[in-house]
């Protein structure tokens, strides 16, 4: 049998490409309520999707200190929405970010395992540290923390949630109705820990997750991000824009996680695809026209400048891209290297950088019909550059319901993509093992003093 694919479907309120809201068969209005995301999570779930996916937003992007009026609206609270969803889907993965640098190990670990329960262990956490600096002022806090704490800490805070889920032994809460013996005193281990950050102590209100831990899910691009995800993901999301790069970029994840004790089967590596699909190329290569007459020049650069951290505001849209200018001026992240990478070897404007970012924030973008789609997806596969994609249509219901309907029989056709989801759990679909208590901190023991 061929190696199987995973599927994510990477939602983004109303859309990925930055003017995709404005298309007009986008619901625009309506992406607070719950009938737009029970919609796409339902046509997921009739895809035989993985999972489902969410970002936070815990800072509002503003332009010169002003609220941009032209952008389009933030996420919703991911643990809120999922558990809404839990009730309106039965199979479908449910992952959500939430923050280690701005919440705390007992909150995190109550909500998932929460979610993990109602959704019959199908709760998946990606883990972040928060990219966006400015997050800290709607924290209390007039500054960021610097990088590498935010991950020291992080590591903290996994250890914390997982003692936390593993307080309570698997079947712990035995509820004896004839006994009167409601939770097993025997088979709960309470927390005692005090470290650097956090000090917890106790039990853990809800019992042992359905799946042990939520999956959790990692997606840093920095070195002490890929440490991180080499150490605690067990499916990491990331941007690759190259089959060659996504190759060695699985092959290191690989090789850092060794160094922690972990097999390349212990996590499966996702990287985003953001595809425009029409019935020709030709149709599909007029509705990436079409999305892109949409896109606001003032929104195309305001999005590039804020993803390199150079302003743009004052240059010639159609001067090429000051790749030189950019670098010497900050050192770039690893999505906008990626981006500059790709300009300079384009030969790209800032015009045209502008457009390819809206398209799909820096992750893979993908314009044609199904079938070479398809061949894509399969190349990536076999060719060991992932394990599955996230995928991120350029605009909501309408893309979706063209990925469901011609891409996935394609895949299932050629063998790459369940035809029925075998599994209840998330981690049952991505083919993850049940974390046995303790997995984690055995795990610390490598991580170098
Ligand atoms: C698919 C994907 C989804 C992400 N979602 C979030 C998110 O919801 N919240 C967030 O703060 N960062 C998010 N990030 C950013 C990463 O967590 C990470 O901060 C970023 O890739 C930069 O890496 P670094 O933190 O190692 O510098 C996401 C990244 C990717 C690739």
């Amino acid at each position: 049998m061929n190696r199987q694919l995973h599927l994510g479907l990477f939602i983004y309120p109303g859309a990925h490409h930055i003017a995709g809201w404005r298309h007009p068969s986008t619901p625009a209005a309506s992406v607070t309520g719950l009938d737009f995301y029970r919609n796409v999570a339902q046509l997921a779930e009739r895809g035989k999707f993985d999972l489902f996916f969410v970002g936070d937003t815990l800072f509002t992007r503003e332009k010169d200190g002003r609220f941009f009026g032209r952008q389009s609206v933030s996420n919703l609270d991911p643990v809120s929405l999922l558990s809404a969803l839990s009730s309106v889907t039965s199979k479908l993965g449910l992952v959500g970010t939430l923050s280690t640098t701005y919440h705390e190990p007992y909150e995190i670990a109550t909500k998932y395992a929460t979610l993990d329960h109602l959704s019959g262990g199908r709760a998946g956490w990606n883990v972040v540290t928060t990219w966006e600096d400015k997050a800290s002022l709607n924290f209390s806090r007039d500054q960021a923390m610097a990088k590498a704490d935010r991950y020291v800490r992080g590591r903290e805070f996994i250890d914390v949630c997982t003692s936390l889920w593993d307080s309570q032994d698997d079947g712990a809460a035995i509820a004896d109705a004839a006994s009167g013996i409601r939770r097993d005193p025997l088979r709960v281990r309470p927390v005692a820990h005090r470290g650097e950050s956090f000090a917890v102590s106790g039990v853990l209100p809800v019992p042992r997750p359905v799946q042990g831990w939520p999956v959790l899910v990692q997606a840093g691009g920095s070195p002490p991000g890929l440490e991180f995800a080499a150490l605690v993901a067990e499916a990491v999301f990331t941007a690759q824009t190259d089959f060659d790069l996504a190759r060695a970029f699985r092959t290191s994840t690989h090789e850092r996680m060794a160094r922690y004790g972990r097999r390349p089967d212990e996590v499966v590596i996702m990287p985003g695809l953001s595809p425009l699909l029409g019935s020709t190329e030709a149709e599909a290569r007029r509705l990436e026209q079409e999305l892109g007459d949409l896109v606001h020049p003032e929104v195309g650069i305001w999005m590039l400048s804020e993803n390199l951290g150079f302003s743009l505001y004052d240059r010639d849209p159609d001067d090429l891209l000051p790749v030189d200018a950019i670098r010497a001026a900050k050192k770039p992240t690893a999505n906008a290297d990626m981006l500059l990478t790709n300009a300079a070897r384009e030969k790209l404007t800032i015009a045209g950088s502008a457009r390819l970012i809206a398209r799909s924030r820096a992750h893979h973008s993908f314009v044609g019909t199904p079938d070479q789609l398809v061949d894509l997806m399969e190349r990536w596969l076999l060719g060991g550059a992932c394990d599955g994609f996230n995928v991120m249509p350029p605009y909501f219901p309408e893309q979706l319901s063209v990925f469901v309907e011609h891409v996935v029989p394609e895949l299932q056709r050629r063998g790459l993509f369940r035809e029925e989801y075998t599994g209840t759990t998330l981690r049952e679909h991505l083919g993850l093992a049940r974390p046995e208590p303790g997995r984690f901190q055995r795990m610390l023991a490598h991580v170098p003093a």
